[in-house]
């Protein structure tokens, strides 16, 4: 399929945490964990009544369950108490018919200690030997064995800030300690093994062909299975300097800024490393080109966090097959100036054939709702909706869910659980038996159900045409009839007020200008384009008004936080 008519260019797509979103009540024992049937049954809600174009599922395989599944021991099977690969075929005929398209995690970098490879290569099985990255250590001055380098694991969060009050009770706010190393010792090969991320998540060696060429193998498993593309975690970390050089100190780190002892060092070598990511993000991309996927509209997003100028760079690799996550506007602070910037840096940056994105959250962010406040993260959302590309929608946000504090002997992410607030299980009517998600006991459930958020179950939020639930809804109706919003470039505009923020699409016969008031205040402000008559069409507050008319160069009244949609008249 042609590039530019890909639908994937301004599809809306929802991501699945598929361990709390639903389980199907026709599972006998409930089993208080969500499951593949539980998410068919929602097919109907995800595209009828939120109008998603896909679903992006978090990992569905078989795992341990140490890193909330993103610890993988068999990539072409789904976990048990998920279901099973007939569920997920089932899953992709039921979403298929319905115009939805499934895009599923592919974790590249790292699989579970469980995973049958490592096993084999903590053995030194043939072949198998150099699966993962093995080191014997070196030596320090008195004769004892140390790591090879200086290397450090993204989980290094000992001292982290409490995201959710009470989950870290011993922990002294502000006493730093250094990253835990990336190197593992492995007592049965007697060798150091790296790990990126937790100990039970050795990171595969991606010099190595046979490596290459099964994660290939696993792609290609799941495009056979049906799946419309993947969604790649940590990807930027496949680029390793394989003579493992040891990492600068970063000097700019001070716990104020940084929340992870992780940051003490820069980062050139253990990620991010070029020679060998490039090369990589290639032959992972390439294999969507292969002739059997020829009428197939697949697409790949990829998680990476790096600098501006590196991402892209890896936008630039397959710019028509896969981007990287804009995760920068997600982490910008509120303000007129940093977010023109941002965008007006991105869209200019991105190439021609290539898709952009927007993405407000994700099972590893505290909530937008939590993040931003009620108001503001009505504000995003609609800016968002607005802008060019695939706009990621997180399973809750368009609630306006909430972190919930999860007690501590409930918590399942490891490191005292930081992740789990943003995890809980989705709220779909108060009045049944927890909110709907599960018919276990509710002790059972694999999180507790947020009790705080009762009063903005979807069932209330159907019914009221005030809420965050009616603004996602009518805000992505609204997308898909207006054409400059399906095919529109990105054009940010003057307004003379520096609180407010505007920016315009248009197609051959119709202009859009989306108009954002940053401020807690009411504004008032005129915005510079060539035509000033037009009708609001959608306010970020009062959703369910009737359009009315505006003078964009007599000025445009924003209510604090508001956004607005205006179509030429
Ligand atoms: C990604 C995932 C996160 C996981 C990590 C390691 O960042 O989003 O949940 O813990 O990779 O796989």
């Amino acid at each position: 399929m042609a590039n530019q008519d890909s639908t994937w260019r301004q599809a809306v797509i929802y991501q699945i945490y598929p361990w709390t979103f639903h389980e199907d009540m026709k599972r006998m024992p409930q089993k208080g964990v969500g499951s593949l049937r539980g998410i068919i049954e929602k097919i109907p809600y995800i595209r009828e009544e939120l109008g998603a174009d896909a679903i992006w599922l978090s990992p569905i395989y078989t795992s341990p369950m140490m890193d909330g599944g993103y610890d993988i021991s068999n990539y072409n099977d789904v976990h048990q108490d998920l279901g099973s690969l007939q569920d997920f075929k089932d899953l992709i005929q039921e979403a298929h018919q319905s115009g939805v398209k499934v895009m599923v995690d592919f974790v590249p970098n790292h699989t579970s200690d469980q995973h049958e490879w490592f096993v084999k290569s903590r053995k030194r099985e043939k072949d198998f030997e150099d699966w993962y990255i093995w080191h014997p250590g070196k030596k320090d001055e008195q004769g004892n064995r140390i790591p090879p380098n200086n290397w450090a694991s993204v989980f290094s969060m000992p001292n982290k800030r409490s995201r959710n009050e009470g989950n870290f009770p011993d922990l002294n706010e502000g006493d730093w300690t250094p990253p835990v190393s990336a190197w593992q010792w492995d007592d049965d090969r007697k060798e150091y093994y790296l790990r990126t991320f937790a100990k039970e998540q050795p990171d595969l060696n991606w010099s190595n062909p046979l490596v290459r060429e099964a994660m290939k193998e696993v792609m290609r498993f799941w495009l056979d299975s049906g799946a419309d593309g993947f969604r790649i975690d940590a990807i930027n970390h496949l680029g390793k300097n394989m003579h493992f050089d040891d990492e600068e100190v970063n000097h700019a780190y001070n716990e104020e800024f940084y929340d992870n002892p992780y940051d003490q060092l820069l980062k050139e070598n253990s990620c991010g490393y070029w020679g060998s990511l490039h090369g990589h993000v290639w032959e992972i991309t390439e294999v969507l080109r292969d002739e059997r996927y020829e009428d197939r509209d697949l697409r790949i997003v990829m998680e990476a966090h790096m600098g501006e100028s590196d991402l892209r760079q890896l936008n630039d690799i397959a710019p028509d097959l896969a981007a990287t996550f804009n995760f920068g506007a997600m982490r910008l602070n509120w303000g007129v100036a940093e977010r023109k910037i941002h965008l007006d840096y991105y869209y200019q940056n991105l190439s021609e054939v290539g898709i952009a994105n927007q993405v407000n959250g994700n099972h590893d962010e505290v909530r937008l709702a939590t993040r931003c406040g009620d108001s503001i993260a009505r504000t995003v959302a609609v800016m968002n909706f607005f802008l060019p590309g695939m706009r990621f929608v997180y399973n809750g946000e368009e609630l306006g869910l909430h972190n919930a504090k999860v007690p501590h002997e409930k918590t399942r992410d490891h490191e005292n659980g930081y992740r789990d607030g943003e995890r809980t299980p989705f709220i779909w009517n108060e009045s049944e038996k927890n909110a709907g998600f599960s018919n276990a006991e509710s002790d059972q459930l694999w999180l507790p159900v947020n009790e705080d958020d009762f009063g903005i179950s979807l069932n209330h939020q159907k019914t009221d045409a005030k809420s965050s639930f009616s603004l996602y809804k009518t805000a992505i109706k609204l997308c898909r009839e207006l054409t400059s919003i399906q095919s529109g470039k990105y054009e940010s505009l003057q307004a003379d007020n520096a609180e407010v923020f505007a920016f315009e699409r248009r197609s051959d016969n119709e202009k859009v200008v989306v108009v954002v008031n940053f401020s807690s205040n009411t504004q008032r402000s005129r915005i510079a384009t060539d035509f000033t008559g037009g009708k609001i069409i959608l306010s970020s507050i009062d959703v369910d008004q009737n359009p009315r008319d505006v003078n964009l160069e007599d000025g445009v009244d924003l209510k604090p936080d508001e956004a607005l949609v205006i179509v030429a008249s």
